[in-house]
């Protein structure tokens, strides 16, 4: 055994990911991490009973210097990813590392996903679109005036639905473009509540809502980009108008809670079940899209309000009871002074 594998427990708890050192065919040391994934007892155990997996026991076995990086999946859990890593310890011992792959996998997957739920939101507006461009243009002559009329509403109404589709993404990105540069600028709370109540004004009286402010005096202000702020309280209230029964009030809070500002707007309505709570901020998430769609909604608020709210250093919460109703937390800091 070399002098570098006699040390080697010490130098493999100083590296952050999982470790073995093999000589022999054999675990000779593990660091703490490696036992975690691997198992107390894998001491002494050869490579095959540590690490079941064939492409990295072929790259291990078929290698006389530094193998491949082998890309293992399962290892410690169905959604875990991890790269292999090894390298030939001078003496002949091998150092293999594991390096944790699952977050940026879930992160690859996310864009993956995005870039078809976008694409897929996109494309029905557009099919409909042609479809009737194509109608209007092919049998201008037969189509009465009325129904023309009614095939350019909803061209109309299908553009403007991209439109809002694509104005959310270009949201998203620029609050995601700004989210290590947390806002500064000390904003009063209270202004923006009745803009974004105003506003909400004729959408509350179409369905007989009152929008309740319960601000507490002397709220101070928070460290904020008004902007986004502003777009958040557009779109919580919105939900809560949207997804509330007509005819029950809205209500918006706002106070102080030592460092931060609370604020939450809560409304009556059908709720959100838990299996879906965890789900509604994902970009494009909707509990019953065709009701979500045919309410001109994108799916896209939630994920914004999250974006705003993390950019603010803030939190996000949401508590609702199918049934009973909806309330949405949000603490953002009070400006520093
Ligand atoms: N207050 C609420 N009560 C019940 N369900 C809600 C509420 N707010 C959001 N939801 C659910 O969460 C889903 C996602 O909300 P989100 O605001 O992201 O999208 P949306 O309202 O469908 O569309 P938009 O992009 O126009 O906001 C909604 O489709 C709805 O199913
Ligand atoms: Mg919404």
């Amino acid at each position: 055994m070399s002098d570098m594998t006699l040390n080697s427990p010490a130098l493999l708890e100083g590296l952050s990911e999982a470790a073995i050192i093999l000589d022999g065919g054999q675990v000779v040391a593990a660091n703490a991490a490696a036992r975690e994934l691997l198992g107390e007892s894998i001491d002494g155990a050869a490579l095959h009973e540590v690490v079941s997996h064939p492409a990295a026991l072929a790259a291990l076995e078929s290698a006389s210097e530094a193998a491949e990086d082998v890309e293992l999946t399962g290892l410690g859990g169905s959604r875990r990813h991890w790269l292999m890593r090894s390298a030939v310890l001078p003496g002949g011992a091998w150092l293999i590392r594991f390096v944790d792959r699952s977050e940026a996998r879930a992160a690859e997957q996310m864009r993956v996903d995005f870039v078809a739920n976008a694409s897929h939101e996109l494309r029905t507006p557009l099919s409909t679109l042609i479809g009737y461009t194509e109608t209007l243009r092919e049998q201008a002559d037969e189509i009465e005036p009325a129904t023309r009329e009614r095939f350019l509403s909803v061209v109309h109404d299908e553009a403007r639905r991209m439109q809002r589709v694509v104005e959310d993404l270009i949201s998203l990105s620029r609050i995601e473009a700004e989210k290590f540069t947390a806002p500064t600028e000390a904003i009063d709370l209270e202004p923006l509540i009745e803009q974004a109540a105003g506003s909400a004004g004729r959408m509350a009286e179409e369905r007989s809502s009152a929008i309740v402010r319960r601000v507490e005096a002397n709220l101070p202000p928070i460290a904020a980009d008004r902007g986004q702020i502003l777009q958040l309280l557009d779109n919580l209230i919105a939900n809560a108008l949207r997804y509330g029964e007509a005819g029950t009030p809205v209500t918006v809070a706002a106070q102080a809670a030592g460092p931060m500002v609370h604020l939450s707007v809560a409304d009556e309505g059908e709720g959100i079940a838990p299996e879906h709570i965890a789900r509604v901020t994902e970009r494009f998430y909707r509990v019953d899209t065709s009701r979500s769609r045919s309410l001109g909604g994108t799916g896209l608020g939630l994920s914004i309000v999250k974006h705003i709210v993390e950019r603010h250093r803030g939190r996000l919460s949401i508590d609702s009871e199918v049934g009973v109703g909806t309330t949405i937390h949000v603490l953002v800091p009070v400006a520093v002074s």
